[in-house]
Formats: structure tokens, sequence, C-alpha cells
């Protein structure tokens, strides 16, 4: 019997979208209107778009055709029950409360059970996350392990915490502590993976210090995939048992149907306790919607339902953690300093250990970031100063990495998309001598990587 070694797209394409060709002219004035800040840009001046793989991902012909299916009552619809047995089978979770996308369901817990001064312990907070916990002043804290922090340290569960740091916080902080939260895969940090081992020991000592776990679990089925292909006894299980097995672990979870949902829009809030699913609830009513649809059209809950059945099927998995490896490789053979491993949804670029020249509150990243548009039509994202930069009194510190991610869109970009990705890369690693740093001439407080304007240094 052969035995192949290419591992295919587990799809065919039945319909497609046109991408625009520019000029390398027609995108430098491009970026220049943008302020020099990618988020600007319009969608249809980039080529291959990298920013996320939040919502852009390519949906299934059986999504497509559920989503005929919806039913837009507004209270009770059929969809939500759907969306609910669909949730409750996969995380076991009582209470499932529909968001439009993950960022709500943060904002509706957090405003729900945080209160001024408490902290919230993560591996790594997400952008929004941090966000929704600082805007109800209460911290953010990262307890990622200390690999987790080192780019080039190869550690197969980059995204645990650190127990000891963890175990230090709720002894030392306790009565500040309403949850402790976990983010699965850890995005900040590289979309780096978080062992069961670790879930469990996060969950002994939230028993001991008697604390809520939530999972911010985005990205729970590229999770479940390292953790069967990288942990110890694990191989012969399902994505499917092993995501169950993350989710009976805590005690509820904030969720981006956007990513491990397999569509364009979606989330949703889910939990056990009682009380808190009640004062969830009646702030969703306010701000969201009725608790059976939640700010999504009964069509959506119907694409976010068969998308949670499609996202654990192991071929699609082992295609998606395939294709952001192969890119990965491509650029580690040619010397690019990239976080290693590769992580399950991105490729996260070394962009301060890239460009030594540039000195970190001139953001290497954005200079990064603006060069791979500019030379190749490819739109990337910093994650670095600009986005976790700003301290509360408004100074500004580097944090521990300056990276820029390229995030793939699930199902959308084929292998030679890739290999232009890894040409271009390469080719912009080459001229790094050229790139300049950036000043920032105007930001929001919050949240400013989404509309800051830049200037480029010419020194
Ligand atoms: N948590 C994590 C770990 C995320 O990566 C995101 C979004 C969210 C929460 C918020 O979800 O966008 O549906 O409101 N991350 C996207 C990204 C935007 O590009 O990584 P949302």
């Amino acid at each position: 019997m052969l035995q192949f070694k290419t591992i295919i797209e587990p799809f065919r394409i039945k319909s497609v979208e046109s991408v625009k060709f520019t000029a390398r002219a027609e995108r430098e004035t491009a970026l220049t209107q943008a302020g020099y800040n990618v988020f600007l840009l319009r969608g249809e001046d980039v080529l291959i778009d990298l920013l996320t793989d939040s919502g852009t991902g390519a949906m299934s012909a059986a999504q497509w055709g559920a989503i005929m299916q919806g039913d837009e009552t507004y209270a009770g619809s059929r969809s939500f029950y759907r969306f609910r047995d669909v949730v409750q089978d996969l995380t076991g979770f009582r209470h499932v409360i529909p968001t439009h996308q993950g960022r709500a369901a943060e904002r509706i817990l957090f405003h729900s059970v945080l209160k001024p001064g408490d902290v919230v312990p993560n591996n790594n907070h997400f952008d929004t996350t941090r966000a929704n916990v600082e805007v109800e002043e209460a911290e953010a804290r990262d307890l990622v392990i200390p690999e987790g922090r080192v780019p080039a340290q190869v550690h197969p569960f980059k995204g645990n915490v650190d127990l000891g740091a963890l175990e230090q916080t709720l002894a030392r902080d306790g009565e500040r502590v309403p949850l402790v939260m976990v983010t699965v895969t850890n995005n900040t940090g590289g979309g780096q993976p978080v062992s069961l081992e670790n879930l469990r020991g996060v969950r002994k000592l939230c028993d001991r210090f008697q604390k809520p776990f939530f999972l911010d679990a985005c990205r729970f089925a590229e999770n479940a995939w390292f953790v069967k292909t990288r942990e110890a006894g694990q191989s012969g299980r399902t994505p499917k048992a092993i995501a169950q097995e993350m989710f009976s672990l805590a005690d509820g979870c904030t969720m981006s149907a956007k990513k491990d949902g397999l569509a364009n829009i979606g989330g949703f809030l889910a939990l056990n306790d009682d009380a808190w699913a009640e004062r969830c609830r009646n702030l969703l009513i306010l701000t969201e919607g009725f608790p059976t649809y939640g700010g999504l059209a009964g069509y959506d809950l119907e694409a976010v339902a068969r998308g949670l059945e499609e996202v654990v099927e192991e071929p699609y998995l082992h295609y998606r953690i395939r294709s952001i490896e192969y890119l990965h490789e491509r650029l580690v053979a040619a010397g690019v300093p990239v976080i290693r491993p590769a992580g399950g949804h991105a490729v996260y670029i070394d962009a301060r250990s890239l460009l030594p020249h540039i000195a970190p509150l001139q953001y290497p990243g954005i200079a990064l970031v603006n060069a791979l548009y500019v030379e190749a039509g490819i739109r990337g994202v910093e994650i670095g100063t600009v986005m976790f930069g700003r301290q509360h009194d408004g100074t500004e510190k580097a944090p521990a990495m300056d990276l820029v991610r390229l995030a793939i869109p699930r199902r959308v970009y084929t292998q030679s998309h890739i290999d232009y990705v890894a040409e271009a890369v390469i080719g912009v690693a080459a001229m790094k001598q050229q790139l300049r740093g950036y000043r920032m001439t105007k930001a929001p407080a919050v949240l400013r990587h989404f509309t800051a304007l830049f200037e480029p240094l010419t020194a």
C-alpha cells in the first residue's frame, strides 16, 4: 500500500473570489493615505490578507445550506436550540449564551463579575480580553510559563500557565481574583497550545482556592490537535474527545466562533453557575439581544453549530496545522527569526530580533508589516509595542516581544498563495537594512493599534 507524505486540502473549491493585483507605487500611496496603519487600508487593496484568522474563513457547502434553515423567530428559535445542543455536547456547560462575537462574551462576563481592583490571571490575555478587563478597572495579569516569552525557545506547550506563579497570585491576591482564565491556544504568545496536564493543574489550584476557571476557547480545536499529537497518551483519542475533556476541566468559557466556529460572525459565553448566568443574561438583553439569539441572526446560529461540528474533524485539523507548519518551515530554513514551534493559526515573525536597528519604541513590528504590504501586497499584524505598550498612565513600555503575525484564514488560501508569502517574507527580510522605524502621530487611549496613525522616521 502506498503511504502518502503530502497532506492535501480536505475539500474541493466550488466558489472563488478574485483578488486584485496592485503595483508597488499604488500600495505606497494606499499605505500613506492609511496613515501607515494597515488596519486603515481597504481590503480590496490587499492581495493576500493575513491580518487575522477571525471571521475570514470559508464556510462549507453544509454551512451555507444550514443558513437557509435559519429560524428567525425572536424568542425560542429552533436555530438557537440546535446551536445550544451542539455547544453543550462539546462543552458540557449548563448555560449557553449566544453573543455576536468573542469580545461581547468577554464584556458581558467581566462587566457582570469584576469590580475595580480585581485581578484576572490568564496565560496571556489577547487585546480585547485585556481591554475588557481593564475597562472595569481590574488588572489583566499574564502568567504564561517563562518559555512562552522567548520566541526561539522550543517547547511543546508554550501556552502553559506558570502554575507556581498562579499559586502565588491566588495565595497573595486571592480575595481580588473572581475567576481564572486560560486562553487556548495562546494567541498573544504565538498561537501556542496548553496541555491537558497544565489545564488539570489550573483546575486543582482553582479547586484549592475555590475560584471559577474559564477558558478563552476561540481556538479550542487547534489546541486539541496539538494535545493529540504532542501530549503523552493522547494520540489515540479524537480531537473532539480531547476538546470535551478540556472543557470539562473548566467552569465556563468565552468563545469567538469567528475562529474555531468556522463562521464569519458569532460567539458565545457558556457557564455552569446559575447566578452568574442570570446576571450575564440580563446584561445580554440590555446590549446584545434576547438570550435565544444574543445579537445573531438565526442563520448565524446555524452556521456556527455546523462549524463547531466540522472543526473537530481530523482531516481538517491535520491539514490546518500542517499548512501553518509548512510556512513556518520555509521561513526557518531561510533563517527568518520566528516564534518556535509553529502556532496553530499563524506564523509569528520576531520583528525585534530581525530589525535590531529599530528600537522597540520605534515599532519594528510596524516597520515589517508595512514593508510586507508595500513590497508584496501582504497584510499582517503587529503584536508588540503598539498593541500592548501603552501603560495606564499613558507612558509607553515595550512588552516582552515585538512580533508580526501572519494569521492564516481557515480554508481560504492554497499552497501556492503560501509559497508566495514565504518568498515575500524571505525577500523583505533580506532588505531589512533599508527598513526604518515609525513615530506615532495620533492614537486613542484604548486598543490604539486599530486606529493609530504613524509617520516614517527618516534617519
Ligand atoms: N480571545 C482571543 C484569544 C482572540 O484571539 C480574540 C480575537 C478574541 C478573544 C475576541 O474575539 O474578535 O470575536 O471579538 N482575535 C482576533 C485576532 C481578532 O485577530 O486574533 P472577537
